[in-house]
């Protein structure tokens, strides 16, 4: 496979989106903070199927991380993921050479989707979601692309892009895709943070996905009293965590939180393992 263009600046990348969309190409977007792994080259290759380009962003939004966050330490390869962007068929990548290309000096617009970013990942890491949709508005309105790809490992984000992009109007010309959690053979949910983990930990990280097994489990038994499937999936994370941020079970698309399982509903789990939070989700009743 050909290697994709790299673009650092906004004007370079105006230059090429000028002539895709001149001659009536439809593009997809995958957005993505880099470090690649099997997720995102899932979205890749499915916007491969559906668009005639795609085009990749690797940017480590500093707006999406709190003060004691990862930011400094998040792990970064753009060699690496620019071969890989090259393997899974990418047209360009876009990887702002500084902040500054995103955020010049002066900016001062946010995009807050006030309920759904309350609780869950919201509700313990505040302002992340408005960093996260504040620079995909920005990637939607600079791209213009027919369809963006996300995914659903990210379930909260997922639901927050897909209101921004409708309350915003810029889903009028972006269809907003979720693809399906891609894992590792053993079942833990592909995550960039996964690289921050000793193979002690790697393996305890296990519990978050075992925590979903087992609630999923009591479902496909008949059980649909929240409480229940909570204590479930509680009980295998505590095996492996060191702590746990939240387990909730939501309502599919509302985000909010139910007391019996009468339609789709989504069980979150946030937790540390070491250092590092990991999430993880499984829909049930769909
Ligand atoms: O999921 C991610 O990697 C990021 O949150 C995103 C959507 C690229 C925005 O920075």
């Amino acid at each position: 496979m050909a290697s994709p263009i790299l673009v650092q600046t906004r004007d370079e990348l105006l230059e090429a989106l000028r002539a895709l969309h001149a001659k009536g190409e439809r593009l997809a977007l995958v957005p993505t903070m880099g470090f690649l792994h099997e997720g995102h080259l899932s979205l890749i290759r499915e916007g491969k199927k559906r668009a005639d380009k795609v085009a990749v962003t690797i940017f480590v939004n500093p707006t999406q991380f709190g003060p004691n966050e990862d930011l400094d330490r998040y792990p970064r390869d753009l060699a690496g993921d620019l071969a890989k962007c090259g393997e899974a068929g990418a047209w360009l990548v876009y990887a702002p050479q500084s902040p500054r290309e995103v955020y010049p000096e002066g900016f001062q617009t946010w995009v807050q989707v006030t309920e759904l970013e309350m609780g869950l990942c919201g509700g313990k890491r505040p302002g992340h979601f408005k960093g996260v949709a504040t620079v995909v508005a920005k990637l939607l309105g600079l791209f213009r692309p027919q369809l963006a790809l996300f995914g659903q490992k990210d379930y909260q984000q997922l639901a927050v892009i897909r209101r921004m992009a409708r309350d915003l109007d810029l889903g009028a010309w972006t269809e907003i895709v979720g693809m399906p959690t891609v894992r590792e053979t053993d079942g833990l949910a592909m995550s960039s943070r996964n690289a921050y983990l000793s193979p002690e930990e790697r393996q305890r990280a296990l519990s978050l996905k075992a925590g979903l097994d087992a609630a999923a489990a009591r479902y496909e038994a008949g059980e649909r009293q929240a409480a229940a499937l909570l204590a479930a999936a509680r009980a295998e994370v505590e095996r492996g965590a060191d702590r746990i941020d939240y387990v909730e079970l939501v309502d599919a698309d509302s985000l909010r939180p139910v007391e019996r399982v009468d339609g789709p509903v989504c069980l979150l789990v946030a937790a540390f393992v070491g250092k590092t939070r990991l999430i993880d989700n499984r829909v049930l009743g769909s």
